[in-house]
């Protein structure tokens, strides 16, 4: 059955090689995932060789992790290593019909990159943006063909979560739309169409969460207490845990984009940005201990 808002799937195009601009985890989780699932070269750039090889490293170490469990068959593993490659040469992106973006969350800079890559690519290449909460619209505002801009955003960890929110904006073509459609499915993912409104929907409800969760903390209620009053009605992780997952700054980027689009519907917590302005995790076996909060300067926690 077609999705909700799907063109038919007959527009699709085929995806024959695969652009990921960024190296970072998010990148390298579904560089990987394209790799494993499509079968298709997998070209990845950063800003310098060494965040590519961190990349690199990372799908490497993941295919030999899955290799071992008996995923992968050591012919398959080596197939799929074989398929993912770095640079930082963009150029090498001429023959790509699918590119996707996954650099830091700030407008200028995905335009930036987007204005650097369109030039390079064909004219019927789609270009996609993993973006979290940031208007796709605006990012792609500056292209030559947006009708070949498309959302197409995954949730952490890639491999598990089976989700994609797939964002056409009005000038998104049936054909784009429909290839998005398509290589989702191809990764194993349910793919859902929503709005390009702030936060999308899966986002908006989590920031809810967060926000509603660093809210009781702001106001006393000790991390730990929040974190195990949620545990029992299900939710596989508490908001905290969650946090630590997606990243502090990136959780604190979508509550920014959330609290400037709705004011008046959510929540600015001071301690969620100082929070994420310490590195590292936080929960697992840090949280609730008040010794560690303290020595990481975490000091506007109350435990
Ligand atoms: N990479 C690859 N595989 C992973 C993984 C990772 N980072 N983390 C867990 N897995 C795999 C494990 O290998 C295991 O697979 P197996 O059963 O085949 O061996 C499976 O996931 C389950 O893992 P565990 O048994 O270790 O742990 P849990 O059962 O507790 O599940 C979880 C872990 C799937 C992460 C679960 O806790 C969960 O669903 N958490 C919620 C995650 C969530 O809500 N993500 C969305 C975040 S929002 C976002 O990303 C958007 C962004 O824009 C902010």
């Amino acid at each position: 059955k077609r999705p909700a808002g799907a063109p038919d799937r007959e527009l699709a195009q085929p995806v024959k090689k695969v652009g990921v601009i960024g190296a970072g985890l998010m990148a390298s989780q579904f560089a990987l995932l394209f790799a494993r699932k499509l079968r298709v070269p997998v070209l990845i750039t950063d800003l310098d060789q060494s965040r590519v090889d961190k990349g690199l490293d990372y799908i490497r170490g993941e295919i030999d992790t899955m290799q071992e469990k008996g995923r992968l068959s050591p012919d398959d593993a080596n197939q799929i290593k074989a398929l993912v490659s770095g640079t930082t040469d963009k150029s090498l992106y001429a023959d790509c019909d699918w590119v996707i973006e996954a650099v830091f969350e700030e407008l200028g800079v995905k335009q930036q990159v987007f204005a650097e890559i369109e030039p390079i690519i064909s004219e019927t290449a789609v270009l996609a943006t993993n973006t979290s909460s940031l208007s796709v619209e605006e990012i792609g505002a500056n292209l030559a063909h947006p009708e070949r801009l498309v959302g197409f955003h995954f949730f952490n960890p890639v491999a598990v979560m089976p989700l994609i929110e797939v964002v056409r904006v009005p000038s998104t073509s049936d054909e784009t739309l429909a290839t998005a459609m398509a290589v989702a499915k191809k990764l194993g993912k349910s793919a859902v169409i929503t709005a390009d409104r702030p936060g999308f929907v899966v986002n908006r409800l989590l920031a809810k969460v967060m926000g509603e969760a660093a809210r009781a903390l702001d106001e006393g209620t000790p991390m730990p207490v929040v974190e195990r009053a949620l545990a029992p009605i299900g939710l596989p992780m508490g908001p905290f845990e969650l946090i630590d997952l997606v990243g502090w700054k990136v959780a604190a980027h979508v509550q920014d984009t959330m609290v400037a689009a709705f004011p008046e519907r959510f929540y600015a917590s001071e301690n969620l940005h100082r929070l994420a302005e310490v590195e590292g995790p936080l929960s697992k076996s840090k949280l609730g201990k008040v010794e560690d909060l303290s020595k990481a300067g975490k000091k506007a926690v109350t435990i």
